[in-house]
């Protein structure tokens, strides 16, 4: 499986998938990186693994659907089989969306469907939590929606600031999206009619997302 790695900064998750990627017993090889920013710091770690990098710059283009197009063509040009977005801050055009369904997916920093969008964290504060984390999920039209494959949960603490939060989710991150990337590729997981369903197990059993144990909660560094 090809896997292509979408990125708008600093590229820690990506980081992650291509160490991951690395090991001889992994089911996929990271071969493309695509950012929209020229100044994405991700893109110089790339290059640095040896993985062939673009730069399609957003502003480049009147719309959104001329950006989706030439995205498009260079995830067929690379044959990408997997479209991992990580930090990607793009709104995608529906169609995009549509057509990469069950082959695209994307991690997000909080436990869905809880705290979608932006200020994640800061919502996760706001809202008194205890537990928060972080989901890896199938892109769907509507923004940090689609089914949901692995979440990880890490406790939200009282002292706790945005920036502590985000350190704790993102340790957490670094651990949850390769092993989901590793399940995609072995086939385990599936997107079978907008659902989540691992492999082997009978139609009865599939539940969206539920189904999936990949629960690591993740110690306080306190
Ligand atoms: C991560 O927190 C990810 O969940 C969110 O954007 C952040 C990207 O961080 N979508 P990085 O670029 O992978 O370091």
């Amino acid at each position: 499986m090809k896997i292509a790695i979408l990125i708008s900064g600093r590229g820690s998750n990506m980081e992650r998938l291509i160490a991951a990627a690395g090991a001889s017993d992994f089911p996929a090889t990271v071969t493309q990186v695509i950012s929209n920013r020229p100044d994405a710091a991700g893109i110089g770690v790339a290059r640095k693994a040896g993985i062939d990098t673009e730069v399609i710059d957003h502003k480049a283009f009147d719309s959104r659907a001329a950006f989706d197009a030439a995205l498009d063509d260079k995830l067929e040009a690379c044959g990408a089989d997997l479209v991992c977005h990580a930090g990607f801050m793009r709104i995608l055009t529906d169609d995009f969306a549509a057509k990469w369904e069950g082959r695209m997916v994307n991690i997000h920093p909080s436990l869905l469907p809880a705290f979608k969008g932006i200020h994640v964290h800061r919502q996760a504060l706001e809202a008194g939590v205890t537990v928060s984390g972080c989901t890896v999920h199938y892109i769907s039209p509507a923004l940090d929606s689609g089914p949901i494959i692995a979440q990880a949960a890490v406790p939200v603490l009282p002292t706790d600031t945005e920036d502590t939060l985000a350190d704790r989710i993102l340790a957490a991150e670094h651990v949850l999206y390769p092993a989901a990337v590793r399940m995609i590729a072995t086939g385990e997981v599936n997107l079978v009619n907008g659902r989540v369903v691992r492999a082997n197990r009978p139609e009865s059993e599939h539940k969206e997302g539920a189904d999936i144990t990949c629960p690591p909660l993740f110690s306080p560094e306190v």
